[in-house]
């Protein structure tokens, strides 16, 4: 073990790491030094496969990814790379981080009250530079990018995956092409991409759209692709499980529940889930947990249904958790296998129902963006129908910042947030508002506010 860790502080080039097609029939494999997104024979989506160090022991591994948090080496200290024998396919000296990761993990007593648990528990992925998930695969991604030379990124997105590629880009000197739903991410999000100086295209269609013509160009050009599609992205996002594992001095809880759009997220899970028993970092197999919106559910619909060997795309995908806006996941099938792996459900919402779990959330004095909050309104369903026990040991991801989408939240604050489905208005009501409240700028009148 000690010459695993010792050789995997700035290379990993012991490494057999491949990319593997995920298709039971086909298997394909290829060099990590093709640029490539799905199987060039069937067009399945790929995993990076590798065989870890025959040689080494788990407790030594568990023992080093400890110590390294107190190391003041860069790669040390991020909570990705600290990982980083589970990520044996680049060079380490040449890592492209901002410190990402070392997320918390916060006990929320309302929220588990909420919900029916005895105890609930957040891990807030929100905390992290760019204040969402994504920077944990952004990482891994931009410095593939960087090793395979690639002059420029790009990516469709809801918001977050911008805003992190147009960050993790600046600080690998590359050039971003962000290609986002015109009028349909929030200010936050957007405004992060300009900051970080990213090329933001607005396309005049939904998320999906921006997707299939994302991948089309990167197929055409020399622009690499850092949707959830490329799997170096979530072999960094694995070490969102990872770590949360650790912080339960790896032992596994009973759920492990996210929200659902494009569904890479779910797929890095069971990845990481799957490898960490398989190698013996824990011994027994969480289920996992999908929430998804109800306007914006396919992936709920293909796992109600008898036949999963196809998912049925929502043409017109609507929800104001705007991260999840996506009818057309291209993950899907990674997805399925993780649900499989884990023997994991799927729940869908209303949008009053998100509504509310965030602004639970918010009571805890956490705090998180709205497609984040589909999580504790996902088991608090969970726990009415049977699913969840309410003794259960329930870990849920806060996946994005409460300082994400601020409209949605004074919308929800202020009676008027407000969502059109099916060519109706629909409004959703602020049953745990917290209204501000307008006086003159008098004393007297403010204590008469206040009832002081
Ligand atoms: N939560 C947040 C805050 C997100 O930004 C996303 C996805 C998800 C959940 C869903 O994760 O796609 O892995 O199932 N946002 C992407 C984006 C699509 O472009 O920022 P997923």
């Amino acid at each position: 073990m000690t010459g695993f860790i010792e050789s995997s502080r700035t290379t990993s080039s012991e490494s057999d790491a491949r990319l593997r097609c995920i298709e039971p029939n086909c298997r394909a494999e290829f060099p990590i030094t093709n640029r490539l997104y799905s199987c060039p024979h069937c067009d399945g989506l790929l995993d990076v496969a590798y065989t870890i160090g025959s040689n080494y022991s788990v407790e030594d591994c568990k023992q080093e990814f400890c110590a390294r948090k107190t190391s003041p080496d860069a790669l040390d200290r991020s909570g990705v790379w600290r990982f980083r024998e589970l990520l044996p396919f680049v060079d380490f000296s040449k890592v492209v981080t901002l410190s990402e990761g070392n997320t918390p993990i916060y006990n929320a007593p309302r929220s588990a009250g909420y919900a029916g648990l005895d105890a609930l528990r957040f891990k807030h992925q929100g905390l992290n530079p760019t204040g969402s998930f994504k920077d944990n695969g952004m990482t891994t991604g931009v410095t593939q990018a960087v090793a395979l030379g690639a002059p420029a990124v790009a990516c469709a997105s809801t918001g977050n995956t911008s805003a992190s590629m147009a960050a993790y880009a600046a600080r690998a000197g590359l050039r971003a092409f962000v290609f986002i739903p015109a009028d349909q991410i929030s200010y936050g999000k957007l405004s992060q991409s300009l900051e970080y100086g990213a090329k933001v295209v607005e396309i005049e269609g939904n998320f999906d759209d921006a997707m299939r013509l994302v991948r089309e160009l990167a197929d055409e050009t020399d622009l690499y692709l850092l949707n959830s599609i490329n799997p170096f992205r979530l072999e960094g996002q694995k070490t969102i499980i990872i770590e949360m594992m650790e912080q339960c001095e790896w032992q596994a809880p009973d759920w492990i529940v996210l929200p659902g759009g494009n569904l890479g997220n779910t797929s890095a899970f069971g990845k990481a889930l799957h490898e960490m028993t398989k190698l013996g970092f824990i011994d027994r197999m969480p289920r996992l947990a999908v929430i998804q919106a109800e306007g914006a559910a396919p992936f709920y619909e293909l796992f109600a249904s008898t036949d999963r060997s196809q998912l049925h795309p929502v043409a017109t995908p609507q929800t104001l958790a705007t991260a999840i806006r996506i009818g057309n996941p291209v993950s899907w099938k990674k997805a399925l296998r993780a649900l499989h792996c884990t023997n994991g459900v799927v729940e869908r919402l209303t949008e009053q129902e998100i509504a509310d779990a965030k602004a639970i959330i918010g009571a805890d004095g956490i705090g998180c963006e709205p497609a984040s909050a589909a999580t504790l309104a996902g088991i608090k369903r969970l726990v009415a129908s049977g699913t969840i026990d309410p003794s259960a040991n329930v870990i849920a991801v806060l996946t994005g910042n409460l300082l994400k989408d601020p409209s949605y939240t004074i919308g929800y604050h202020t009676d008027e947030l407000a969502i059109e489905q099916h060519g109706a208005q629909i409004q959703v009501k602020g049953n745990f508002a917290n209204r501000p409240i307008r006086t003159p700028a008098n004393k007297d009148e403010i204590r008469r506010a206040l009832a002081l």
